[in-house]
């Protein structure tokens, strides 16, 4: 496991960075397991990649949406989905926004925040980022 600590302009960088390595798989979307405490960096590492893939809308957290889709200029992918499971009871109530619908389609990348409140949705083999507060200014990233 890679790990390492990133001031704000190094965690954008890693972001920007780890948008350009990927890549649609064959058979269902890519999704991304964002874990990690309140403020630990979930958000601005969806901000960065977002940017990254050409989406000039704000990214904002979608706590109170649970999901917000942004269509996606000439990439890999057709939709980049950002889902926050915070506050959600159970994972049914993702389940109830046809979220297996998404998850088949391999045009679409969704980034989930606190995607442990929904592991029984995801994909055993998802990608998984692990972030960590370390001090006002540090993150660490975990991958
Ligand atoms: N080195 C750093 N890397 C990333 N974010 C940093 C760093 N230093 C300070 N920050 C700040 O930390 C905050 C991280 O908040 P963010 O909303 O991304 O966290 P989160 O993991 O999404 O939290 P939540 O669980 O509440 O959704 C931002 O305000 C960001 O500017
Ligand atoms: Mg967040």
């Amino acid at each position: 496991m890679q790990s390492n600590l990133y001031t704000l302009g190094e965690f954008t960088k890693m972001a920007t960075d780890y948008a350009s390595s990927l890549a649609p798989l064959p058979t269902r979307a890519t999704v991304v397991g964002l874990y990690g405490d309140l403020g630990a960096g979930k958000t601005t590492f969806t901000q960065a990649v977002a940017k990254a893939l050409g989406i000039s809308e704000t990214v904002n957290s979608p706590t109170f949406l649970i999901m917000k889709s942004y269509p996606l200029p000439s990439t890999l992918y057709r939709l980049l989905i950002h889902i926050d499971a915070y506050r959600l009871k159970s994972s049914d109530e993702l389940r109830k926004l046809r979220f297996d619908e998404l998850l088949a389609d391999p045009q679409n990348l969704i980034l989930i925040e606190w995607a442990d409140k929904v592991a029984d949705l995801l994909p055993q083999d998802h990608q998984k980022l692990y972030f960590e507060f370390i001090d006002d200014t540090t993150r660490q990233i975990r991958l």
